[in-house]
């Protein structure tokens, strides 16, 4: 059944307070609850209605008589008095027997929740839904020897623990967890002065992997003040991290839940790319305590009110912390590679959807990362100072609520006098805007005209103007700039805008630091993209030119079968050995469009997209710049070593990535001799990884393949890269083949989300071997969606999303991939979750 935003009305209840008394026991748990509700004066009564779901109904009573309410596979209905009531209720549940992994579970002995969205449902009878907010006192009963949930603690004794949470929060914001944790304290003194107790609270034995988390905590606690004048408002603040996690980490009130492997590191075990993504969770988490938690969503339509504006907050803060420049290109790259497929592909949706039948299906790209970017281009077209004022004006009026995006654009209306109707359609047009542009010079005057077009996505086939910030810069053919960075602010289908007193047609440079998410359409010379790669001011810019002649070098080496591009080679080359440059931009510099991408970019240009020839030219391109570059790699090398002792931030980070990149060219040239060597004298994660990396791809792993087993076999989180690499990094012809024999292994176990993606996340990567002609890893991945989603439909559905490209393809390939989508339709006692996405998928 479809849910509908428009059909939205209020509960018609306010619930004072919630007191719930939870008695452990893994097959056998006790939830009582005890809940005042009063009627919202003035508001439609309908029937009273609680969600519940997997529940064993005990006992239930108002105000002290027993009732017996009409119980369905949703919840229960039960009539009610006119005026307030007590409502208590006993239930049961098997948090032991859940590998749903949401609502009350178990991992690795320890009871934990996920309640986001709709999971406290299978805790409890409730109005699981986010605009109904109350205070929660929750009193902890079982042997553990740490028993957490959100608020103060307030009391506890032999066998018990009380925590209070003063402040209102819909229960999907509710967490518990109990176990034989132990903590890594820390503490932080907000502006006001108070002082708040941090804790990261893990197993016994991974005590030595926490530091990084605590200092990014207190990085963002910091930041949070300083940036958006946001204090902490509990005495404590708990992080808590657990294997089996189906995302990457959960913001309940004061008692953040984190997958492990997005809270713990080690320089031994983790790789600077995950130091980077941890600081970022937990500065994403820890911000949604003003975006999300104080300030939450009406329903789950809202959700990119506090996901989009929650992304924004911790990407500017990477930026804070380190590379402006190379956090927004990382960005960009992964909305291409992310959300681009989405969006012009069969699941596209606004960032605010419509409708949904599983709401776990839209913690998507969309909703995130282009949530993001909308509230990047409203902070272009309003300015830094409005948005501030904006801001502030969101925090005063709606702390407390439960909001719309109506009530999110109103602030920014009333604090900067703008309308933004037309604005507004970010939100509820889905596909990505493309944009054309063309060019005039005379008698000083340039002119650039531009026209934007969406191409029609499911269910929406007209589309209407968009507001686009279109930030320009122009050069003149010295190279100099002469007109800085200036946002155009475009509304109509076609618009130009004109620049006076030019003394020559200047050379531009559009859409500088990426400031709208459309696909700029634009044929310009090579010569012009060099100069651009040469001059341009923009960081952004000079990376997509450079990126755009890479793009076009494959594309001719795909169709034509042409030689790789020497010039851009060699202007590449200039820009890897500036030491005037950031290692980290110049790393950047160096990847090639991934494969997916090219089969986006051809498919753009109605050119059917063959893996194979795709992945061909990608390895010609990249020996052909090992051979180029030959005698400079070593010494490039040399420069980014490292000497100092490990430091995850990004000056050493950025030597450590550009360095990785190079590795893998002279591997190309000596067979992984060199990469031997690091392997052997590695003393941290990042190199060793690169390495290892370095000799699958060279076919030459076999020993160091052990020896990591070996090294590793006690650590969760590091044998997950030994499985994934295998499975990324090896040839496309024995990819499925490898992925399977993976899974044969004792401790593929593959109930376990990390472990899952490893493998079959890491297969959908290898897109070559993913889409190998024969149909191999299209039908390994089937069978194990099938097996999964008897367990963990939540999961399964996340990872059916592989198959979102499948139209684009040959007539085989498709025909193959069309099979196993319906085999997977077909599976009787299909998850809810599954059935959306295949539907969605086959549409
Ligand atoms: N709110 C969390 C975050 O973005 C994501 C949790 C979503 N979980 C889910 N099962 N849908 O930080
Ligand atoms: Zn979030």
């Amino acid at each position: 059944q479809t849910v509908y935003l428009s059909d939205y009305k209020p509960f018609g209840w306010h619930i004072a307070d919630v007191h719930l008394t939870v008695r452990l026991d893994p097959t056998a748990t006790r939830v009582r609850s005890r809940i005042r509700f009063e009627p919202t004066p003035g508001a439609e009564h309908p029937e009273f209605f609680l969600h519940g779901e997997d529940l064993r109904l005990i006992s239930a009573s108002i105000d002290g008589a027993p009732v017996t309410p009409e119980l369905t596979a949703e919840g229960l209905r039960c009539a009610v008095p006119e005026g307030a009531f007590t409502w208590e209720a006993e239930v049961e549940i098997a948090p032991a027997e859940n590998f749903a992994l949401e609502g009350l579970y178990m991992s690795n002995g320890m009871y934990c929740t996920q309640c986001e969205a709709e999971g406290f449902r299978k805790i409890s009878y409730y109005p699981d839904r986010p605009d109904v907010m109350a205070t929660f006192t929750v009193r902890i009963e079982g042997d553990e020897r740490v028993k957490l949930s959100n608020g103060n603690p307030v009391a506890s004794g032999e066998g018990w623990a009380e925590w209070h949470d003063p402040w209102p929060k819909p229960a999907y914001l509710f967490a518990l967890v109990a176990g034989d944790l132990v903590n890594h304290p820390g503490s932080f003194t907000t502006a006001s002065g108070k002082e708040v107790e941090l804790n990261i609270w893990v197993r016994p034995g991974d005590e030595g992997k926490c530091a990084w988390g605590m200092e990014s905590l207190i990085a963002s606690m910091k930041w949070d003040e300083e940036v958006y004048g946001r204090e902490y408002d509990l005495d404590i603040f708990n992080i808590v991290a657990v294997d089996d996690f189906n995302m990457g980490a959960m913001e309940n009130k004061g008692l953040n839940i984190f997958n492990s492997s997005c809270v713990l590191a080690s320089p031994e075990t983790s790789t600077d790319a995950n130091f980077e993504r941890i600081e970022a969770i937990i500065a994403h988490e820890y911000f949604h305590n003003w975006t999300g938690n104080r300030i939450t969503c009406r329903d789950w339509f809202q959700l990119c009110l506090k996901e989009g504006l929650t992304v924004y907050r911790d990407s500017q803060f990477t930026s804070d912390m380190r590379s402006a420049e190379v956090k927004r290109i990382g960005d960009v790259i992964d909305l291409r590679a992310r959300q681009f497929p989405e969006d012009q592909g069969p699941l596209s949706h606004p960032v605010r959807p419509e409708s949904f039948q599983e709401i776990n299906n839209f913690y998507t790209a969309t909703v995130y990362e282009k949530g993001a970017e909308v509230i990047g281009m409203l902070k272009r077209l309003v300015g830094d100072e409005a948005y501030a004022k904006a801001l502030d004006l969101y925090f005063d009026r709606h702390d407390g609520q439960a909001c719309t995006i109506e009530d999110w654009l109103q602030v920014f209306e009333d604090a900067t006098g703008r309308d933004l109707a037309q604005f507004k359609r970010w939100y509820s047009q889905s596909g990505t805007p493309h944009l054309k542009v063309s060019e005039t010079f005379e008698d000083g005057i340039y002119t650039l005209t531009f026209t934007q077009e969406t191409p029609p996505t499911p269910g929406q086939p007209d589309k209407l103007p968009q507001v686009l910030p279109i930030a320009v810069g122009l050069l003149n053919p010295n190279g100099d700039e002469v007109v800085p960075t200036t946002v155009l602010e475009m509304t109509e289908a076609t618009q130009s805008f004109a620049f006076e007193g030019l003394s020559a047609k200047p050379v531009p440079s559009i859409l500088r630091g990426f400031s709208a998410p459309v696909v700029l359409d634009r044929e310009t010379s090579a010569d012009e993209k060099r100069f651009l790669l040469a001059h341009d001011t923009d960081a952004f810019n000079r990376w997509e030119a450079s990126r755009d002649l890479g793009r076009e070098c494959l594309v001719d080496m795909i169709i034509q079968g042409s030689e790789p591009d020497l010039a851009w080679i060699d202007a590449l080359g200039e820009v890897v050995r500036d030491d005037a440059l950031d290692p980290a931009f110049r790393a950047m510099m160096l990847a090639l469009p991934t494969q997916a991408e090219l089969a986006q970019l051809l498919h753009s240009r109605d050119i059917t997209p063959d893996p194979d020839a795709i992945h061909a030219a990608s390895e010609a391109l990249r020996d052909a710049m090992a051979q180029r570059w030959a005698s400079v790699l070593p010494e490039i090398a040399d420069k980014m070593w490292v000497d100092a002792p490990f430091d995850p931030g990004a000056e050493q980070a950025g030597k450590r990535s550009l360095g990785g990149a190079i590795l893998a060219l002279r591997t190309r040239l000596d067979g992984g001799a060199a990469a031997q060597t690091q392997f052997d004298a590695a003393d941290n994660m990042t190199l060793q990884l690169g390495a290892l990396s370095c000799l699958i791809r060279a076919g030459a792993e076999d020993k160091a393949l052990a020896a990591f087993r070996k090294q590793w076999s006690g650590d969760r989180l590091v044998m997950d890269k030994w499985f994934a690499l295998q499975v990324a990094a090896t040839e496309p012809a024995n990819a499925a083949a490898r992925a399977e024999a993976l899974t044969k292994l004792p401790d593929f176990d593959w109930k376990n989300p990390n472990r899952f993606r490893a493998v079959f996340g890491s297969l959908a990567m290898n897109h070559a071997g993913f889409h190998r002609a024969d149909g191999s890893g299209y039908r390994l991945l089937a069978d194990w969606l099938i097996k999964l989603d008897e367990k963990n439909p939540q999961t399964t559905a996340r990872m059916c999303s592989v198959f979102q490209t499948w139209k684009r393809y040959d007539a085989g390939r498709q025909a193959l991939m069309k099979e196993q989508l319906e085999r997977i339709a077909a599976r009787p006692g299909l998850s809810r979750d599954v059935t959306e996405m295949v539907t969605r998928l086959l549409s």
